[in-house]
């Protein structure tokens, strides 16, 4: 590996948008950590991805788990000294529910993973962001985050986020903490955005999307790819801006 060389970790690679952007970064000459919970799923897609000539290893990474965080940014440290793109990817949906029957332990469920697992990687991996001339945080929100559709009755969401209460609210999480992590690191040339894939068909769904994982990864691939002058502490979709 050169210094040259930038290396992205992405969390959920193993599957779905995950693993499209891990294509998309590798095809560009970036070194990608697939990071998956399972080492089988992981290794599968890492391998997929070698075979298309990527290069792409696996990194064992469960979200939801500190030491298996802890042990990953370790790992990364010792093979490669620094990281240079963070796509918080991995992400869990549940329901669909009516908001008043949704239980306290639900919503705990899907923020383990949407909301405390992005704090736990991105607070273990700053360390070796920080060694890059460039980092960038790339947070793989939702439209279905927006407050400002949540609040719209006649929002075109409004079907999905009146159901989806533990994974609407998660994304609005998602996106104050990218707001708070960009306005920290800005001064550090570190940029940290949301964004949103567009409503893709993948197994979150039970493939229900209209638009390709392909299609979905594209917006993460521009972030994660942004020069200094690109935004930070922002919402978007490939069009441009989302309202909050
Ligand atoms: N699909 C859409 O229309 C859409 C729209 C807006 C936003 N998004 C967001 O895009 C991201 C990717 O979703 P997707 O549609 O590609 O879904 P997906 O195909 O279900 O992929 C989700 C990925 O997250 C991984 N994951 C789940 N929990 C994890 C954990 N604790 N630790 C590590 N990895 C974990 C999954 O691993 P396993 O294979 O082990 O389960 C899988 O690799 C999510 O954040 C989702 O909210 C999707």
């Amino acid at each position: 590996m050169t210094t040259s060389q930038k290396t992205a970790l992405i969390t959920g690679a193993n599957k779905g948008i995950g693993m499209e952007t891990a294509r998309r970064l590798a095809a560009l000459g970036t070194t990608v950590l697939i990071g998956a919970r399972s080492a089988e799923r992981g290794e599968a897609a890492a391998e997929e991805l070698r075979g298309e000539g990527a290069d792409v290893r696996f990194v064992l990474l469960d979200v939801t788990d500190e030491i298996s965080v802890r042990t990953a940014a370790q790992h990364i440290d010792a093979t490669f000294g620094r990281l240079d793109i963070l796509v918080n990817n991995a992400g869990i949906a549940a329901g669909p529910q009516a908001p008043s029957e949704v239980s306290a332990a639900t919503v705990r469920q899907v923020y383990e993973t949407n909301v405390f697992g992005v704090i736990a990687v991105t607070h273990a991996m700053l360390p070796l962001l920080r060694r890059s001339a460039a980092a960038r945080i790339v947070n793989m929100s939702s439209e279905l985050g927006s407050l400002a559709h949540m609040a719209d009755p006649g929002s075109p969401w409004s079907a999905y986020t009146s159901i989806l209460l533990p994974y609407c609210s998660s994304k609005s999480a998602l996106n104050a903490i990218t707001v708070l992590y960009a306005n920290e690191l800005r001064g550090e040339g570190i940029l940290v955005n949301a964004v949103s894939p567009g409503y893709c068909a993948t197994d979150l769904n039970r493939h229900s999307g209209i638009r390709t994982a392909e299609e979905g990864a594209a917006v993460a691939v521009d972030l994660a790819t942004v020069g200094e002058d690109g935004p930070t502490g922002a919402f978007l979709t490939e069009d441009g801006p989302i309202p909050w």
